[in-house]
């Protein structure tokens, strides 16, 4: 009949983490958008989900040294090092610019401790500027001998639980690849009150300059991102829906809208787009009417109903309450 062909303007693609409602499914991701500034004469930012910040941490910090960014086979290695003007600084100078972009913003806080990304979150998430916070836990814990807070679920819980304890808005926890279990990892975020995951950061790597016989990297490690990374990715994001029922963000090395549905299909609410943005700022946006014309295709009337269609033990009870799919 056809009263019941869906056109792909009428297809719902909003998304909802914790309290915070998202008319698109696309975040940029942290430290490779700015504040969405640079962007905005290539790419309209009102038809984008949100824009992640660069992380943020207590003190200033002036990165790692140079070089910082390696190509690699489809990917990216980076060691930036956190570099911030710290929290001070960037509340009194940068977050009251964010009220005039047209699309949601979103902070990330990095730490050293508990305490650090306590204070940070407490700060930053207390400005109206900021939407959500996203917790950047993969860096070395100074009190535990420089153990990653990501890597170990004890850890993960301290930090989750005090960051959740100074703001009432929706807190993403963004966990790292760079473990041996990364549901129980999730388990514990969620338990410590995480609202929605961030799956995943970085994966570490290295390059070797033969010429120089040195690490080509400043820092000599660094993260890996882009193509390279999406099955890792993938992987991570199908695993950690079994383990959990808040929301995913999915990421990592996502280009077009085949991508995006491998993590959407996995598991993902949302998707955040990094590493693409720096080639092609238009990939946000065709994603979207990409997938908007697959589910179109499919008579689906919301992109949630896919949400985790090709993972079978799937926790996430966010799924669109009419699905007969
Ligand atoms: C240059 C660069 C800087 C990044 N800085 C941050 C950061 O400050 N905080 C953070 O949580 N993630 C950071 N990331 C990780 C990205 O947000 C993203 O999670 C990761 O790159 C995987 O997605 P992608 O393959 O689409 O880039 C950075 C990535 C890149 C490439």
């Amino acid at each position: 009949m056809v009263n019941d062909v869906i056109t792909a303007r009428e297809i719902d693609v909003s998304v909802r983490l914790g309290k915070l409602e998202l008319a698109y499914p696309t975040l940029m991701g942290s430290g490779c958008y700015g504040s969405g500034e640079e962007y905005a004469p290539f790419v309209d930012l009102s038809k984008i989900g949100a824009v992640v910040l660069k992380s943020v941490t207590r003190q200033p910090r002036l990165g790692n040294p140079t070089p910082r960014l390696v190509h690699t086979p489809s990917g990216m290695l980076n060691a930036i090092g956190l570099q911030n003007p710290g929290i001070e600084w960037y509340l009194e100078h940068d977050v009251a610019k964010f009220a005039q972009r047209p699309c949601t913003i979103i902070g990330s806080v990095a730490g050293f401790s508990v305490d650090d990304y306590a204070y940070t979150c407490e700060k930053l998430a207390a400005r109206n500027e900021i939407k959500a916070i996203e917790l950047n836990i993969s860096c070395p814990n100074v009190a535990s001998e420089g153990e990653t807070f990501a890597c170990d679920p004890n850890l993960t819980a301290n930090v989750v639980r005090a960051a959740r304890a100074t703001t009432d808005k929706t807190l993403i926890v963004k966990l790292s690849p760079n473990v041996t279990d990364i549901a129980s990892i999730a388990r514990e975020a969620e338990r410590a009150g995480a609202d929605a995951l961030a799956v995943i950061n970085t994966v570490r790597g290295m390059a070797i300059d033969v010429d120089m016989w040195r690490p080509r990297l400043g820092n000599v490690t660094g993260g890996l991102s882009g193509p390279a990374i999406r099955p890792i990715a993938v992987l991570a994001v199908y695993e950690v829906a079994r383990a959990v029922k808040i929301p995913i963000v999915g990421q990592g090395g996502i280009e077009t809208a085949g991508d995006a549905l491998e993590f959407f299909l996995a598991g993902a609410s949302a998707i955040s787009i990094g590493t693409a943005n720096f080639t092609d700022p238009r990939v946000p946006l065709r994603i979207v009417d990409e997938l908007r014309a697959y589910l179109a295709k499919r008579g689906l009337r919301s992109l949630q109903q896919i949400v985790g269609k090709a993972n079978v033990g799937f926790a996430n009870p966010h799924q669109y309450e009419g699905d007969e799919g």
